[in-house]
């Protein structure tokens, strides 16, 4: 097995494997090989893998869209090929490497769990109608502010800082780092308004994004601390937020550390349009 960089005459080969429906086949490859990000397993002279690194701020790397052809899966090419990208990561000066994989993917958890990347934070992705949330929420008690909001962002730095948690890269909700006082600044001021629940020394935090293009209001729900009375104030904000700006449907992101059995969303997740996509962030520092 022989771990190395796609080049372009391996698109042909690599592209009658590939699903069809994959979204790597919409320029996605592409862009990657030809920025020398994108890197193959070779068996019998054959590219039979595709594993991207996607450079975080200079500083770490985010694996993406790892790929074994079927005849090939079970024998070690997907190890064989999360190695070699750790490993180019680690060349390249890069100081850690995360992915994200659906909570049921296990041959990706054991991938990870051999070569010792750890769950770093559990992501939860449900669509909700607003009087549903609304119901939820009632009688919830909350702030929101504009994003703009000074004393909010510092308190929000403070929090997320010592959560551990991962956040998304800006408002790219397909690329997750760790939290750094600048990254969070960058997140929070890619929405438009935050909410902050009331107990728990405001342990849960959402940040709210007005989507006018898809008519959906999108909320990221980073949970610093495990409160259930939170859960509804958070609630009753989005559904205020989504009231306020007459959206119908709201886009629910909740990021939770890892660990808990039993998820105080729980009570959320039955009032989802269908069953939330949940997903690990995976982790380790080089
Ligand atoms: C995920 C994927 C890349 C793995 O490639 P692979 O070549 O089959 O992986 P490997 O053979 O190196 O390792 C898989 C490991 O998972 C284990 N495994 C496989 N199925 C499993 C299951 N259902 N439960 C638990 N472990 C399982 C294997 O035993 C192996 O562990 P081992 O080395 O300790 O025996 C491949 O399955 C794939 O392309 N899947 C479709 C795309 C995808 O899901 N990509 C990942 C997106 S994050």
């Amino acid at each position: 097995m022989i771990f190395r960089l796609i080049r372009k005459q391996d698109l042909e080969y690599i592209f009658q494997w590939l699903e069809p429906n994959d979204y790597l086949r919409s320029g996605v490859l592409e862009r990657y090989v030809s920025e020398g990000k994108a890197y193959t397993v070779e068996i019998d002279g054959k590219p039979v893998a595709v594993g991207i690194i996607h450079v975080v701020g200079e500083e770490g790397a985010w694996l993406m869209g790892a790929r074994v052809m079927k005849e090939h899966r079970g024998h070690g090419v997907g190890s064989h090929l999360t190695q070699g990208l750790i490993e180019e990561a680690s060349r390249s000066g890069l100081r850690w490497v995360a992915l994200l994989t659906s909570v049921d993917n296990k041959p990706v958890h054991r991938i990870c769990e051999k070569l010792s990347l750890q769950k770093r934070a559990l992501i939860s992705w449900m669509h909700m109608d607003k009087d549903k949330i609304y119901r939820l929420g009632e009688g919830g008690v909350y702030i929101s502010v504009p994003s703009t909001d000074r004393k909010a962002m510092d308190h929000i730095k403070r929090s997320i800082g010592n959560s551990n948690l991962m956040i998304p890269d800006s408002d790219n909700m397909w690329v997750w780092r760790p939290p750094s006082g600048e990254a969070i600044e960058r997140m929070i001021l890619a929405s438009e308004r935050l909410c902050l629940a009331r107990d728990g020394g405001f342990g849960v935090i959402a940040l709210i994004r007005f989507r006018r293009d898809r008519g959906t209001l999108q909320a990221l729900v980073l949970e610093t601390q495990k409160t259930m009375g939170s859960v509804n104030d958070i609630a009753g904000c989005i559904a205020y937020e989504s009231v306020q700006d007459r959206f119908g449907e709201i886009e629910l992101v909740v990021v939770e550390g890892p660990g808990q059995e039993q998820s105080v969303w729980e009570s959320i997740y039955q009032l989802a349009r269908e069953k939330p996509w949940r997903a690990y962030v995976f982790y380790k520092e080089l």
